[in-house]
């Protein structure tokens, strides 16, 4: 079964407690918490305080992804403030400081991931594939919500299945940007098994409904 994981950087942070139980609720198995620094992407959302106070509303599952440079400053501080996952973008630091915070993700007893941008190739995968318990595969250039899904990252998530396939089953392969009710069936027939969902969710009045039809589409 398809896991959903909304993306709450669509959500009304004005009103993110009653957010997120209108998605806990309506069946989400996770909830995807974007990080935005300004620099690693053109855009600044959310930091730490907002995850701590997340934490203390919601016993849910924190999928953490991290766009910002030189992850491994702040992963432990992300561990701390409750997330349960944490991904960092291989494009965001030497592949050395990108062990070092899967590692340091560890050390804290969460899940550790990595995250790959539309030009980067599911090769850059390769090092971390034994060590990361996530891929995530970005559907869109990361930065913004509402943006269109890029069919062309198909073949590049069914690459990623075959490799963890092989080299690390039980690592996730998740698809973040553009994910609705149709390009949903395209990711899950390419073998992933996260699906994060900004606008097609928060975007709807029915958040349940949203939540089932996406992983329900075939
Ligand atoms: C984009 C973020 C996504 C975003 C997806 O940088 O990583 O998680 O919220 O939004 P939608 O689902 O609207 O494309
Ligand atoms: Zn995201």
């Amino acid at each position: 079964m398809t896991m959903i994981a909304p993306s709450i950087l669509s959500a009304d942070f004005a009103r993110l407690g009653r957010e997120i139980r209108d998605v806990e609720q309506g069946g989400a198995d996770w909830l995807h918490v974007d990080v935005m620094d300004g620099l690693f992407v053109p855009n600044i959302s959310i930091g730490l305080p907002v995850v701590q106070s997340i934490r203390k509303a919601t016993d849910m599952f924190l999928d953490v992804h991290l766009m910002i440079v030189e992850p491994l400053r702040y992963v432990r501080r992300f561990c701390e403030a409750g997330a349960d996952m944490v991904t960092v973008h291989v494009e965001a630091d030497t592949p050395e400081n990108i062990t070092a915070a899967l590692e340091t993700v560890h050390g804290c007893g969460k899940l550790a991931g990595i995250v790959l941008k539309p030009a980067t190739p599911a090769e850059a995968a390769e090092p971390w594939l034994p060590l990361a318990d996530m891929v995530l595969v970005m559907t869109v250039e990361p930065g913004f919500g509402g943006q269109k899904f890029m069919a062309d990252m198909l073949p590049k998530i069914r690459t990623l299945r075959r490799r963890i396939d092989q080299v690390h089953p039980a690592c996730r392969l998740e698809a973040d940007g553009g994910v609705d009710v149709s390009t949903a069936p395209l990711l899950k027939e390419a073998g992933c098994g996260v699906l994060v969902a900004g606008s097609a969710v928060f975007g709807k009045a029915d958040r349940g409904k949203a939540i089932r039809s996406i992983r329900d589409a075939r």
